[in-house]
């Protein structure tokens, strides 16, 4: 009885940490990013930035790969963009932005 519980648990937990992109994440990615940086960035996978200055998030990966963002949005992103405010997101909303970013991505 122990041992099935704990392999329940185990099986749960692996397919939490599990890389899958699942359609609810790509969407959620794309609201976040949509309410707090799609006044100046082009968010989508077309489409030209608000500011002209502000780098479309499609084009992101040819400077640096998507995961070195993983980090800044967890801990709060670049207060170096000029008059950007701080954005800071738990766990889940960064995955949800990254895959979101990784799937606009043009290959
Ligand atoms: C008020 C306007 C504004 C908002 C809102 C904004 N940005 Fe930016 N962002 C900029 C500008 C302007 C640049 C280009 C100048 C720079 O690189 O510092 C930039 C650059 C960037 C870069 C490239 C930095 C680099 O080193 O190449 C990333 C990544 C980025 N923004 C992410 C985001 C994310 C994610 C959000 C939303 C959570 C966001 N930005 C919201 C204005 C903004």
């Amino acid at each position: 009885m122990m041992l099935i519980r704990s392999l329940t648990v185990a099986a749960f937990v692996s397919a939490m940490a599990a890389p899958a992109i699942a359609a609810g994440d790509l969407k959620k990615g794309e609201t976040l990013l949509t309410r707090d940086c799609s006044r100046c960035h082009a968010v989508g996978a077309s489409g030209a930035s608000p500011r002209a200055d502000a780098p479309a998030f499609r084009t992101l990966a040819t400077r640096y790969p998507i995961e070195a963002l993983e980090e800044a949005l967890g801990e709060g992103i670049m207060s170096g963009h000029p008059d950007m405010p701080e954005f800071r997101y738990d766990a889940d909303d960064v995955g949800a932005i990254i895959d979101y970013l990784k799937s606009i991505q043009p290959r």
